[in-house]
């Protein structure tokens, strides 16, 4: 067997097993906030575009996907990121990929040089995925504390020189799972700075980049800096989207990466070993979903219901915040993120994530510890329900 296999840490969920196995939870029904899984209805007209399209079963797909798919994709990608039309080229800038988190896995097998001794860099707490990825790849994870008087982002300047200089891939989330937190368009302008410097590649996770609260202002991501700084070649720098969140479809298996054309092309060729292509019907079934607006604003409207009223009912009792994106809270909590999960368990039957699962500690400091992640995944009434729960838990204490 490989090696490297034994350097990867149990998964987060796996932890929490363990963590609540002996715990008898209290006469209630079970209320997830742990798993980050979009509960929405998917979008009809999607599942109708997938199902009348099923005689494409009989079809093998390519790697590159339909031209009218990476369309569709360079397309939205133009609208939303204020990205000059025409600029991203549907055949060189665009790939489909099988939701991202088989392509953050892959695109770091593709793109780290093992023969470097090279890092790669990514936020702590971060998605478990940068880690593994980075493990498997032959490359070293470098993480970077996300903590609160830095606005859940980790601190770039903080960063020496020489650990720039071995960066091989930045990552970053943004809105960020699980702080929530978004990467200024100033912060991203100077990373891209970095990159030219020191001849790194930002893959910049932004599945979450469609739950925001203000209609009127969808946040920036790597695309709008690269926008604003006239670099229409997006050089070093390659965005991952995904319909799992943006259109409540995690089943559908459905994103795709945008940017450097160089990068792309080496990724490309490792996809086509790696055989990973779309299903030409969930190709079909994706070109419906990016062309559509109003249901990811339906979405959004339903998110916002229940950070407003959840927040109303914990920030009380509790030091939290509403994030900038996605549909996670970060809470400070009282005692031990352990303590407070396994109680919270056993007196209310309401499943959260420690956030030591989710960080890593580094010189004795781990950015989660103390804090929990909550998912808002679930219906109003069961959010509403849950968040009843955890304020007579924190009553209690
Ligand atoms: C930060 C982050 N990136 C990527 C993913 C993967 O999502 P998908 O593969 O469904 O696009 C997730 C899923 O929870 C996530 O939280």
């Amino acid at each position: 067997m490989n090696d490297a296999l034994s350097l990867l840490q149990p998964y987060p969920f796996e932890k929490l097993r363990g963590l609540l196995a002996d715990v008898q939870p209290a006469d209630k029904p079970r209320i997830a906030l742990s798993i980050g899984e979009p509960k929405h209805p998917a979008p009809q007209f999607v599942a109708d575009a997938l199902s009348t399209n099923l005689q494409q079963l009989s079809v093998y797909p390519t790697t590159q996907g339909i031209p009218a798919l990476r369309e569709a994709m360079a397309a939205w990608c133009e609208r939303r990121f204020g990205v000059p039309a025409g600029a991203l080229d549907p055949a060189r800038h665009v790939l489909p990929v099988n939701g991202t988190r088989e392509a953050l896995f892959a695109f770091t097998q593709a793109v780290v040089d093992r023969s470097a001794d090279g890092l790669v860099l990514s936020p702590n707490p971060f998605y478990q995925i940068y880690e593994g990825a980075a493990l498997l790849a032959g490359a070293t994870p470098h993480y970077l504390p996300c903590r609160a008087e830095n606005g859940f982002n980790p601190d770039f300047e903080a960063v020496p020189a020489q650990v720039w200089a071995r960066c091989q891939i930045l990552f970053l989330c943004s809105p960020g799972n699980p702080t929530g937190a978004l990467v200024p368009l100033e912060t991203l302008k100077k990373l891209i700075r970095l990159a030219d410097e020191y001849d790194f590649v930002i893959a910049a996770d932004e599945c979450y980049s469609e739950l925001y609260f203000d209609e009127g202002n969808p946040p920036p991501g790597l695309l709008t800096a690269c926008a604003a700084l006239g670099r229409l070649d997006f050089r070093r720098c390659v965005v991952f989207h995904s319909l799992s969140k943006r259109s409540n479809l995690p089943g559908l298996r459905s994103g795709f990466v945008a940017g450097d054309a160089e990068v792309l092309k080496g990724f490309l060729h490792y996809r086509t070993y790696h055989g990973c292509a779309m299903p030409v019907q969930t190709q079909l079934a994706s070109i419906a979903a990016w062309n559509d607006e109003a249901h990811v604003s339906a979405n959004r409207e339903l998110y916002r219901a229940k950070f407003d009223a959840v927040l109303d009912i914990l920030q009380p009792v509790l030091d939290v915040q509403r994030p900038d994106g996605g549909f996670y809270l970060w809470p400070r909590t009282p005692v031990d993120d352990l303590r407070f999960t396994r109680e919270l368990f056993a007196q209310e039957h309401v499943a959260v994530v420690p956030g030591s699962y989710l960080s890593r500690e580094i010189d004795g400091f781990s950015p989660g510890a103390g804090r929990v992640r909550m998912a808002l995944v679930a219906p109003l009434a069961e959010c509403v329900e849950a968040a009843g729960r955890i304020r007579a838990y924190l009553e209690r204490l």
